[in-house]
């Protein structure tokens, strides 16, 4: 095994994504980075277009690397892992992207050694602004976790929950571009209820949501009701606006939706 070395297995959407980030962004040497998939078009396709390792085993990926990313799907982790165990050395790191599969469970197929991390990303990930959740069982070093993150960065930021909060990051986070994408799909179908063109609608509402995040972003320490307030005039626009929401429950709604969809995910890791 190499220090150096970092393995993926599971050259999927998110795997992909990752392998990109960390050679073309992060600038980890393509040398240094060994991909391994079930679908061997996937691994030469990317291998190819990084320049990087695809290996043509797990046993390949695991005697090599150090830091081994898994992105295969949830129902695939159980048995490629039960392939691996017999493999793992010392020292190695694993960090699973596989929603709801805890850490417990990945140790439970490992040997006892074995350091685990387990993350929750989203999919903005794909374009390099995600937010990825990141928990470290008891074997992983803060630096070993710091080295995950480093690696991690190519994809957006990372934010360090304990691991019994993962359920509600699928809730905020892993969920959260969905509740984003029906704000703006209803505000576009708004836009045309009030006369304008379907593509102009459109591009005024990406913008007004890229926009509005990103002063929330530079003015982290205000609270988003202070920016909502000073655009807020004296029985104006916004006033009227705001009243039809909070008739309608759209805080109470919104509420609701994150604490469904963490329920929900406690179920299916449950089941
Ligand atoms: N996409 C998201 O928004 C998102 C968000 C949060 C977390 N995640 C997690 O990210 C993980 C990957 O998701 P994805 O959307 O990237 O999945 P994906 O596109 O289906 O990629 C998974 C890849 O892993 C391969 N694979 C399956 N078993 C394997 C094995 N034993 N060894 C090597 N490769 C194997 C699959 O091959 P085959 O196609 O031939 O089976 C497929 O190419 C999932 O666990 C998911 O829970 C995804």
């Amino acid at each position: 095994m190499d220090i150096e070395k970092i393995g993926l297995i599971g050259c999927g959407a998110m795997g992909s994504a990752l392998a990109k980030g960390i050679v073309k962004k992060v600038g980890v040497d393509p040398a240094q980075v060994y991909l391994y998939d079930l679908n061997r078009e996937r691994v030469e396709e990317l291998s190819l277009e990084l320049n990087a390792n695809g290996a043509e085993s797990l046993e390949e990926v695991i005697s090599q690397c150090r830091q081994i990313f898994i992105a295969v799907k949830p129902q695939d982790i159980e048995s490629l892992l039960y392939s691996i165990k017999d493999y793992v050395q010392q020292g190695q790191i694993f960090a699973s992207i596989a929603a709801g599969i805890t850490i417990n469970f990945i140790e439970s197929c490992l040997p006892s050694f074995s350091k685990v991390i387990r993350l929750m990303p989203n999919t903005p990930c794909l374009l390099g602004e995600g937010t990825i959740a990141i928990s470290a069982g008891d074997n992983v070093t803060a630096e070993e976790r710091d080295d995950i993150e480093e690696l991690l960065k190519s994809m957006g930021i990372t934010i360090r929950i304990p691991e019994y909060l993962m359920d509600a990051a699928t809730g905020l986070s892993g969920t959260g571009p969905a509740y984003v994408f029906l704000f703006i799909e209803t505000m576009i179908d708004a836009g045309v209820a009030v006369g304008f063109r379907r593509d102009v609608a459109s591009e005024m509402v990406i913008q007004n949501v890229i926009g509005s995040a990103r002063m929330l972003q530079e003015n982290s320490k205000k609270h988003p009701a202070e920016l909502r307030n000073s655009v807020t005039s004296p029985a104006g626009t916004t006033t009227a606006a705001m009243h039809v929401l909070e008739e309608s429950g759209f805080r109470s709604c919104l509420l609701k939706s994150v604490i469904a969809a963490t329920n929900q995910a406690e179920k299916l890791r449950r089941g």
